[in-house]
C-alpha cells in the first residue's frame, strides 16, 4: 500500500467520498481511510433531501446518472398545522430551484462505485486511526488494516470523519471554540414498505409533537416523529408508531400516510454544534466533523458537500498555482455558510417541535409562526430560498 499521498481523507461518508472524487478530477492524489465496512456505510439510514446545489454538483462530478433516473425531484412541500395542510411552492418562489429525494446510502453507493472505478485507494475496516504532526508541513496518519500497521505521510489531512471521529479531538484544547446546543427531544424514524401517500413532504406541527412524512421511492415511505431525547426504542411497538404517526399527520381533508411493514427503525439525536475554526495547521475539518445541525432543515449532508467543494478548489489552487488564498479563507467562508444553516435549522426546529418546558403560550406562538409563514409570500420566499439551499460559493 502506498505510504505517501497528497491528501489523506479520514472517513468515507458523503464528505470524504465527494472530496476524493473532486480531487481525482483535478488530478490530485488521495487515500480515503474509513473505520467501518462498506455495507455499514451504505446501509446507514440517514439523509434524504438533496439541495439543488448538491444535485448539480453530483452531475458536474459525473456521478449523477442514477440520481437523475431514480431521484424524486420535488418542487414544493407541505406544512401541516392543526389538521390543515398548506402548500409551499419552492420552485415558484426560487426561480425554479427544487430539492431531490435520494437516500444518503444511494449517494454513498454511487460515490464508492465511482471511487473504485478510478483505481485510487479507499480502505474500509481501518482501526486505530490517528493523525500526527498536523501543525507541521508534513502531517501523517497511522492506521491498521488487515492486521498490518501503516504510516501515511501527506501534505494535508481532510477530517471527514463525522461528529464522533478522531480528527476534531486531535486539535489541541484551546485552539478550537465549540458552540453547542442540545435539544430535549429526538426523532424516531422508520422506513416502511408503503407507497408514499403524498407526492411531496409533509412537515407537521401537532400538540403531541412534530411529525414528518417523506419517502425514498415509489414503494417506500420514510416517516419521523418527535420523541424524548432519551427515548427507549423497545417501548415503541409497530402499532404504537403507526397510531402516533397517523394522529400527528392526518389532516381534516382525510389525508394520512399509507401504512405497511416497517423495514427499519431508529432514533436520531438532535444537536446544533459548530467548531471554530474549521482548520488547525494542515488538518481541515469538513461536514459533521466540523458542525452538526438538527435534521429538521435537511441541511447536514448538503453542508458537508459545500465544505468539500470549497476545500477541493482551495487544494487545487495550492497545487496548480502555489497559492494558499483558498486554504486560508476555507474556515471563514465555511463558518459563514454553516451559521446560515444553523440559524435556519434551529428556527425550523423550534417552530415545529414541542419542547418539554413549553407553555401553552409557546405553543400558540409556534402556531402563529407557521400561520404567518404559510400566508405571507415574503415569509414563504425566505423559507424557500433557505430550504432549497443557496448556491455553492
Ligand atoms: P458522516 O456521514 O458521519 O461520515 C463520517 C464517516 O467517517 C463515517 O463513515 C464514519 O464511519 C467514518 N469515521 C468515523 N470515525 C472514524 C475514524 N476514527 N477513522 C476513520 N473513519 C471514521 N442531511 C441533509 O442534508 N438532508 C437530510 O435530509 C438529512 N436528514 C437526516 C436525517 C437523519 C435522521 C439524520 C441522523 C441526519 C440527517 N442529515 C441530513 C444529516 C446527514 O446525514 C449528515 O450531515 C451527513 O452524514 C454528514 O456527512 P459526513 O460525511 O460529514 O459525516
Ligand atoms: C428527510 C430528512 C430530513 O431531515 C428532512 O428534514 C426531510 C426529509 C428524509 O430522510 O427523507
Amino acid at each position: 500500500m502506498p505510504t505517501r499521498t497528497q491528501v489523506a481523507i479520514i472517513g468515507a461518508g458523503p464528505a470524504g467520498l465527494i472530496l476524493g472524487h473532486l480531487l481525482h478530477l483535478r488530478g490530485i492524489d488521495s487515500i480515503i481511510i474509513e473505520n467501518h465496512d462498506r455495507e455499514y456505510v451504505i446501509h446507514r439510514v440517514r439523509a434524504g433531501v438533496l439541495e439543488q446545489g448538491t444535485v448539480d454538483l453530483m452531475h458536474e462530478m459525473g456521478v449523477g446518472d442514477r440520481l437523475a433516473r431514480e431521484g424524486l425531484r420535488h418542487e414544493g412541500l407541505y406544512l401541516a398545522c392543526d389538521g390543515t395542510r398548506h402548500h409551499i411552492d419552492l420552485a415558484g418562489l426560487t426561480n425554479g430551484r427544487a430539492i431531490t429525494i435520494y437516500g444518503q446510502g444511494e449517494v454513498v453507493k454511487d460515490l464508492i462505485d465511482a471511487r473504485i472505478a478510478t483505481g485510487r485507494p479507499l480502505h474500509f475496516d481501518a482501526s486505530n486511526v490517528s493523525v500526527h504532526n498536523i501543525d507541521s508541513e508534513h502531517p501523517s496518519v497511522r492506521y491498521d488494516v488487515n492486521g498490518e500497521s501503516y504510516e501515511l505521510s501527506c501534505d494535508f489531512i481532510a477530517g471527514c470523519d463525522g461528529f464522533h471521529g478522531v480528527c476534531r479531538p486531535s486539535i489541541p484544547a484551546g485552539a478550537l471554540c465549540a458552540y453547542e446546543k442540545t435539544y430535549s427531544f429526538a426523532w424516531l424514524g422508520i422506513l416502511a414498505e408503503a407507497a408514499p401517500a403524498s407526492p411531496e413532504l409533509v412537515y407537521s406541527v401537532h400538540q403531541n409533537g412534530f411529525a414528518l412524512f417523506s419517502m425514498r421511492s415509489p414503494q417506500v415511505t420514510r416517516l419521523y416523529l418527535q420523541c424524548a431525547a432519551n427515548e427507549d426504542l423497545s417501548q415503541w411497538s409497530d402499532d404504537r408508531i403507526w397510531s402516533e404517526l397517523i394522529a400527528r399527520l392526518r389532516t381534516h381533508d382525510g389525508w394520512q400516510p399509507n401504512t405497511g411493514p416497517i423495514l427499519q427503525k431508529g432514533i436520531a439525536a438532535m444537536r446544533s454544534f459548530v467548531a471554530d475554526p474549521m482548520r488547525y495547521g494542515r488538518l481541515y475539518l469538513a461536514g459533521d466533523a466540523a458542525h452538526i445541525v438538527p435534521p429538521t432543515g435537511a441541511k447536514g449532508l448538503n453542508l458537508a458537500a459545500a465544505d468539500v467543494w470549497r476545500l477541493s478548489r482551495a487544494l487545487a489552487e495550492f497545487y496548480d498555482e502555489g497559492s494558499t488564498a483558498g486554504l486560508d479563507a476555507y474556515s471563514e467562508r465555511g463558518l459563514r455558510r454553516t451559521w446560515r444553516a444553523q440559524r435556519f435549522s434551529w428556527w425550523m426546529t423550534t417552530m415545529l417541535h414541542r419542547d418539554a418546558t413549553a407553555t401553552p403560550f409557546d405553543y400558540r406562538r409556534q402556531i402563529a409562526d407557521v400561520e404567518y409563514l404559510v400566508s405571507s409570500r415574503a415569509a414563504m420566499t425566505s423559507f424557500a430560498e433557505n430550504y432549497v439551499g443557496v448556491p455553492l460559493e
